[in-house]
């Protein structure tokens, strides 16, 4: 689909569709009542007659409108006024692409954008069309012999601005939507691929493809750059596959020289059958999913590489399968991690922390201004949360409140549990220093109180996305969270430095 921003008025739009809004209850938007107006009172006899109430997502497709240069009115539900906010935002947007891509316009311009009642700057509200948009059009077929749809019928959008001023701001809206979704795509695909053929060497080949493309630098260290390392605790959970682990280093620097990084750091397990502490059968397949970490910051970097951001931002993926194998890490067992510490292994399946605490002190390397962990960490977190925000902890509560907040302007939302010291004594081990596992209570905490031993030496934020990064059921599939977020993130960060 094709986007392009569009200043005047509706009636004179030539585009195979124009879409404008409807309030609940018979409530004409200003921009549908600017046409109404041309239109001769038509579209307000529709309403009379009880034809549309103005229900959030509900459309009504009118043809030959009096008067009105397009083929095509797209009328949309908004729900009521006061009580149109972000979501509702995005709903009827959705429900608009939807809609059109079920008809036969090939062009449509989208008068939604207008509607100031959300609150939110002309940006936002162009940012988050050209994501929802793109969203409603994602497809993974590239398994598929051949493809099941057809492709979407919708072309070109336009996305209505009112005045002449709006275009520079709109126009910042449209870069960021297109990079924005441009990740999230890629993280879906990656998600997306099955574990035989998302490797940790397929996601290393990823991270090289972009490195190329936009002149990011990409390292990649293999098992036994690790062993001279001394990654005791990556490698232990690498032991029970025949495929190699790897450990991704992708640098981007369009920032000041003197700026330190930000650093993210995301889980890559390309399966997760739990190790010797097996899984059970059900549901198992979608352990293909436990690398959405990693591909949430190959994602970002593609996005912010696109958009040109001026930050310097590094992404760390520890990459590895967690299988159960002749040679595989035994309950029990001790390892050595990067920083000195030694862990008992109690559960193989708590391998997540035991590829990121190596990847973490491997961070200190690049001296950061912030670290973010991104990880599908804990069932516990999707008992806690569901699958509506991720878990945040951080050490720090300016970062805390930052991500917080961008989490709310992207509409990819997070919430902060805590990471307080009383927990540590869960992770107590009679053998090692500490455990990998602290029991059923607070599951989600001290696996991140694990984490938080292994970034004392700068400020860390830790975000489990075992409930958002991927959906079961019916639409199974990955969702591309959380680049929305951390995009807004390093867009803040970018305006700062
Ligand atoms: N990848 C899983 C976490 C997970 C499970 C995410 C289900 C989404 C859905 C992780 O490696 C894991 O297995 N965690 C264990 C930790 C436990 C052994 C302490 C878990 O959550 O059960
Ligand atoms: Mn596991
Ligand atoms: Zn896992």
């Amino acid at each position: 689909m094709e986007f392009s921003i569009k200043s005047g008025g509706p009636e004179r739009a030539r585009a195979g569709c124009v879409v404008v809004g409807v309030f609940e209850p018979r409530k004409l938007s200003s921009v549908a009542a600017a046409l109404d107006r041309v239109a001769k009172g038509y579209l307000t006899g529709i309403l009379q007659r009880g034809d549309m109430e103005g229900k959030l997502g509900s459309t009504l497709l009118l043809h030959d409108v009096p008067n009105v240069a397009c083929e095509r009115v797209l009328l949309v539900g908004l729900g009521r006024d006061g009580e149109f906010r972000d979501k509702q935002y995005r709903e009827a947007v959705s429900a608009a692409i939807r809609t059109l891509n079920a008809t036969g316009a090939a062009e449509a311009t989208l008068h939604l954008t207008e509607i100031s009642a959300v609150k939110r700057d002309i940006t936002w509200r162009i940012t988050h069309a050209v994501t929802v948009a793109r969203e409603a059009d994602y497809r993974f077929d590239r398994m598929k012999s051949r493809r099941e749809e057809s492709p979407p019928a919708l072309r070109k959008l336009a996305l209505g601005v009112g005045g002449k001023s709006a275009l520079r701001p709109a126009g910042l809206g449209l870069e960021r939507g297109l990079a924005v979704a441009h990740g999230m795509n890629l993280a879906k695909d990656l998600g997306n691929l099955p574990g035989n053929v998302c490797t940790p060497a397929y996601l290393a080949e990823q991270a090289r493809e972009l490195a190329k493309r936009y002149r990011m630098k990409a390292q990649v260290l293999e098992r036994d750059d690790m062993e001279k390392l001394g990654m005791g605790a990556l490698l232990s959970v690498a032991r029970g596959s025949t495929q190699p682990p790897r450990l991704i280093t992708l640098e981007y620097r369009a920032g000041a020289k003197d700026s330190k990084p930000v650093v993210l750091v995301g889980k890559g397990v390309t399966f997760d059958t739990g190790g010797i502490s097996l899984k059970p059968a059900p549901e198992m397949d979608e352990m293909k999913f436990d690398m959405c970490g990693a591909a949430s910051v190959l994602g970002t970097l593609k996005a912010i590489a696109e958009m040109k951001l001026p930050i310097n931002v590094v992404g760390i993926i520890p990459a590895t399968e967690n299988m159960p194998g002749g040679r595989a890490t035994k309950p029990g067992d001790i390892v050595t991690t990067l920083s000195g510490q030694t862990v008992e292994i109690l559960n193989t399946d708590a391998e997540g922390r035991l590829i990121l605490c190596d990847a973490l002190t491997y961070a200190e390397r690049f001296k950061p201004q912030a670290v973010v962990d991104i990880a599908t960490l804990t069932g516990a977190c999707v008992i806690a949360l569901g699958h509506v925000v991720s878990g945040l902890f951080a050490n720090d509560d300016a970062l805390a409140k930052e991500l917080v907040a961008a989490g709310d302007a992207a509409y990819d939302r997070v919430w902060r549990l805590p990471l307080l010291d009383d927990y540590q004594e869960q992770l107590k081990s009679n053998f090692a220093d500490f455990a990998n596992i602290g029991g059923r209570p607070a599951g989600a905490v001290t696996a991140a109180c694990y984490l938080a031993r292994f970034a004392k030496k700068f400020k860390w934020a830790h975000l489990d996305i075992a409930g958002t990064a991927w959906k079961a059921g019916k639409e199974k599939g990955a969702t591309g969270r959380p680049v929305p977020l951390l995009m807004q993130f390093l867009i803040g960060r970018a305006r700062k430095s």
